[in-house]
């Protein structure tokens, strides 16, 4: 009896560390674990739609789960004949019988090094392959959705979808589903060699088989609230981030940079703490399984050595040194995968949802689409009628209220109004960005939603109240990748006088713009854009503020410009400044989201309404100039 104690020991040892593990446990179990991971569409559902993006791929699946054989083999294999090598050493040692055996295991090493890392490198490519693949679907998808829809995501939500979440994917294709395949066939496989060579020494090390299944499902549920809050602090910190450095300009003019550094430290803690708490975990698993582990060696050496030495075994077996050699390489074989697994199994969780979330977003049904049996249209003369037009932004809180008014071809039309009157939405309507909920907008005679949208847009030239420059060039800027000559370019610059610009930046055309365009004055890429207009020549020209932030003298040029233009086709402009809308053919006067009045400048001056008191006000202002 006294023989069996240092087995006593340990097993009171790991008792007594299950105890600890389990009231430990019982501590956190109530506690909520599923963010990061919560998900409504079920594994299966998931692994299905995986499966249409990897389904192209099989070839390659195929290949990875052959050579994964020959490595599973070479797991399985290996202590075996590391065994015999024992064997020969011990018993009828041969020079040249122990060489061919080394050189044997040597082959099989080498065969299955090869085959890991052919295997690894077809897995990373097809995994980026079909991120790849992912990744522009989703981007795509994206671009397809309504503006309304977009307004309701924050852009940080969606770039997080497109780059973290397609990462998570690509790492379950390259990494966890093929490991966690072979983890569980190396499992039944050694477990199989086990039982073949010693049941009995089988036996032994399968009663720390419960242990590690409890130890398993311990570190899950620990990992599982580690990842939570490393989550929760990670979009945490972007969020304030990306805000921040958008608004940096602001904290620094109104000097709280201090305070924006205390809170950023706060959330650096917090960050910090939550990466601590991940790292915990896993370095408290990692030594128990270790242990676990050396304890069970401890007991194979312990049984399997007294055995030998006796001649008999707990069971009443022959226990061979070469046996105990192969079983002490298979314990090892044995633990590694099965700590792997549990690894593996949370970031097999975290890719499921992250692929739930970008198929959330890739599953939202674009609100603006093409109808059925919608047409192209080459020519347009530019008629552009509103009929009783109702929209709001969201449910019934109406911006736009009954609008109608005609407007004829090559006609210009200003419309003015207090801020907040409706008239940048009266614009995005016409371009299909939302969509009007009564109402119907014609453009020459035809309801726009039978126009295909893309054929609709490319009759339309905006010009945006928020000048937006794309990185790139001056030249990539202007043309958005269509293709003009340089004459063409600086022709429509000339046109707008925007030339004088181009010719002073030192690269001309192919001067950088940063990214925000901040190298650019607000003029400045209110003239650049207005030369992006141009250029493409449309027959409806929309100009949303388009002389905001343009001196006086390059009003007067612009002015100049948009007389020859007013006679190329339509032309819809909002200003504030009342002087450059003077000569409009008709004005447009809009009053929370109604119209209040139109005519030209004279008639309504004429009618001393609200144009009449505006125009009256900003004279009176320039008189006091
Ligand atoms: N994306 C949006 N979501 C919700 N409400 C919006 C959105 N855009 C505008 N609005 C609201 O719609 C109303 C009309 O806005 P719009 O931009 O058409 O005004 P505007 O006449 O162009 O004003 P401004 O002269 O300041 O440019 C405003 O009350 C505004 O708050
Ligand atoms: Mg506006």
């Amino acid at each position: 009896m006294y023989e069996y104690y240092p087995l006593l020991i340990v097993g009171a040892l790991i008792g007594i560390l299950a105890t600890a593990f389990i009231v430990a446990y019982m501590t956190v179990k109530g506690r909520k674990e599923a963010f990061g991971f919560e998900r409504n569409l079920s594994d299966r559902e998931l692994f299905k739609r995986l499966l249409v993006y990897a389904k192209p791929h099989y070839k390659a699946f195929i290949v990875v789960f052959a050579l994964m054989l020959v490595s599973i083999a070479y797991q399985v294999v290996s202590p075996y004949v590391v065994g015999v090598i024992e064997g020969i050493i011990k018993t009828q040692f041969e020079l040249s019988t122990l060489f061919t055996t080394v050189i044997i295991y040597v082959g099989i090493l080498i065969v299955s090094l090869v085959c890991s890392y052919i295997n690894s490198i077809i897995l990373q490519k097809t995994g980026q392959k079909i991120v790849s693949e992912i990744r522009s679907d989703a981007f795509k998808h994206i671009e397809s959705l309504s503006q309304g829809q977009l307004n309701k995501i924050p852009v940080g939500t969606l770039v997080t979808r497109v780059t973290n979440d397609a990462e998570a994917i690509s790492r379950m294709f390259s990494n966890v589903i093929v490991n966690f395949v072979k983890n569980i066939f190396v499992i039944i496989g050694v477990l199989t060699a086990m039982f073949i060579l010693n049941y009995e020494l089988t036996l032994l090390v399968l009663c720390f088989a419960p242990f590690i299944a409890t130890f398993t499902l311990i570190f899950r549920k620990f990992s599982r609230l580690a990842f939570r809050k490393e989550k929760e602090c990670t979009s945490d910190i972007n969020a304030f981030l990306s805000e921040n450095l958008s608004g940096i300009k602001i904290t620094r003019n109104f000097d709280r940079l201090d305070h924006k550094n205390k809170q950023f430290l706060e959330k650096n803690k917090r960050y910090k703490k939550a990466v601590m708490n991940t790292i915990f975990v896993f370095s408290v698993f990692r030594p128990v399984v270790y242990m676990l582990y050396v304890a069970s060696v401890l007991c194979l050496f312990f049984v399997g050595g007294k055995g030998y030495l006796d001649g008999a075994t707990l069971f009443g077996n022959t226990i061979s040194s070469e046996i105990i050699v192969s079983f002490y390489m298979y314990i090892s074989e044995f633990f590694d995968p099965i700590q792997n697994l549990a690894e593996q199994f949370n970031t097999l969780q975290s890719a499921l949802a992250s692929s739930e979330k970008i198929f959330t977003i890739m599953d939202m049904k674009p609100e603006i689409v093409d109808e059925e049996g919608a047409i192209e249209v080459k020519e347009v003369k530019g008629e552009i009628e509103f009929k009783d037009v109702w929209f709001a932004y969201d449910d019934e809180n109406w911006v736009l209220k009954g609008v109608s008014f005609k407007i004829a071809p090559n006609e210009t039309v200003a419309f003015v109004g207090p801020t907040g009157s409706g008239k940048t939405t009266i614009l995005s309507l016409l371009c299909r960005n939302y969509e009007p909920q009564k109402g119907t907008i014609l453009l020459d005679g035809r309801d726009i939603k039978t126009i295909k949208i893309s054929s609709l847009r490319s009759h339309f030239g905006q010009m945006l109240q928020d000048v937006f420059l794309f990185a790139g060039t001056v030249r990539s800027n202007l043309t958005l990748r269509d293709e003009f000559t340089d004459e063409q370019i600086y022709e429509a610059c000339s046109y707008v006088n925007a030339d004088s610009l181009i010719n002073k930046l030192p690269n001309g055309l192919d001067e950088e713009v940063k990214e925000r365009s901040n190298n650019f004055s607000a003029g400045e890429r209110q003239l650049l854009s207005f030369a992006r207009m141009m250029l493409h020549r449309p027959e409806v020209l929309i100009l949303d503020e388009a002389t905001a932030n343009i001196d006086t003298e390059t009003e007067v040029l612009i002015q100049d410009s948009l007389e020859k233009l007013m006679k190329v086709g339509t032309l819809l402009m909002v200003a504030h400044r009342l002087s450059t809308i003077q000569h409009s053919d008709k004005i447009i006067v809009l009053s929370k989201g109604e119209i209040a009045e139109q005519g030209n400048h004279f008639e309504l001056l004429e009618k001393k309404g609200k144009y009449y008191d505006l125009y009256s006000l900003q004279y009176e202002k320039e008189k006091l100039k």
